[in-house]
């Protein structure tokens, strides 16, 4: 049976990998997709959203979510365009109109509205910030009892952040929205950078993907380049591929090693965004992820089967 996906996303050129991929799985039936702000504002997560259904025949309607952190006092976090350029689609000229409407709720109510439909049977993959998560579990506790499960692209949970030596850059922009949803009652699986630093995608093997796939990979490739060139500091002449992680995992989790045990985010000061795991197998004094869920933490992964799964996926 196919696994119904929400797909939650601030594209983004990593992003746009994964949305194909989920597209193109045969095991997956992508029943939405969310936009929120991140990479970019908004307006032009939801754009590209949009440009990407359009250019790739997606079915799946597109909801506009966040672009306010879920404590709306907290300062803004400024946009990684040095990343996914100014456009977040690494500055191939993504057009203002794309003749597509949005679906006409809000992103959080459509999460709300799509798992009450499909009781036991969503899995919600979240790549950006978790604002809408958190607004959908708000408005409506419920959700947290009905959905399969979620998986998140987000934290740094046993090696360094991205965005500061702390934090990664999805739980960095919101890290309020991110405590309350990893504090919450529902099964959560999560693809942090201790997995993701570890999923090169090399610029040749994209080329021949782009080989065998044609136009629509080609694409992916035109988006990627500005992305593959500011990750030069990390890869040799290639990027790596995030959000793919999470994805790859709803149709392929014997290819990641979990830990399990509760996760708390630092909401404030020097480690702001910083996400923290309570070991189930370790023991420690009283402290404040007595009581919470465990959630799962991918910790290792078998890099060379997530590449090979995404190249066969997406360009055949
Ligand atoms: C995450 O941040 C974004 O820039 C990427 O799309 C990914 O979701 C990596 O830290
Ligand atoms: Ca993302």
């Amino acid at each position: 049976m196919a696994h119904k996906v929400i797909f939650d996303t601030d594209p983004g050129v990593d992003d746009a990998m994964a949305l194909l991929f989920l597209h193109r799985h045969p095991e997956v039936d992508l029943l939405g997709i969310t936009t929120v702000f991140g990479n970019a504002a908004i307006e032009i997560t939801t754009r590209n959203a949009l440009f990407l259904k359009r250019e790739w025949n997606i079915p799946a309607p597109v909801a506009k979510g966040a672009n306010e952190t879920f404590d709306p006092a907290r300062p803004h976090a400024g946009w990684p365009t040095f990343v996914h350029g100014d456009d977040g689609l690494g500055n191939i000229g993504v057009p203002d109109d794309i003749g597509i409407d949005p679906d006409p709720r809000p992103a959080h109510q459509f999460i709300v509205d799509t798992v009450r439909a499909n009781p036991g049977e969503v899995t919600i993959v979240a790549v950006g910030r978790m604002t809408n998560l958190a607004n959908a579990l708000k408005a409506a506790p419920d959700i947290a009892g009905l959905v399969k499960q979620v998986v998140i692209m987000g934290g740094a949970f046993y090696c360094p952040g991205n965005i500061t030596p702390a934090a990664e850059a999805n739980i960095h922009g919101d890290p309020e929205a991110a405590d309350f949803i990893f504090t919450a009652g529902w099964p959560i699986v999560v693809a942090g950078l201790d997995v993701t630093t570890k999923t090169h995608m090399k610029r040749h093997f994209l080329d021949d993907m782009a080989v065998r796939g044609g136009k629509d990979v080609e694409l992916l490739q035109r988006v990627s380049d500005f992305y593959i060139k500011f990750y030069a500091h990390a890869v040799e002449d290639g990027m790596l591929v995030h959000d793919s992680c999470a994805c790859v995992y709803v149709v392929a989790p014997e290819l990641f090693t979990l830990r399990s045990g509760p996760i708390r985010v630092v909401c404030g000061g020097i480690a702001d965004g910083q996400t923290i795991q309570k070991p189930d197998d370790m023991q420690f004094g009283a402290s404040l992820w007595d009581g919470m869920a465990p959630k799962q933490v991918m910790v290792d992964v078998q890099s060379d089967k997530v590449l090979d799964l995404l190249s066969r996926t997406i360009a055949g």
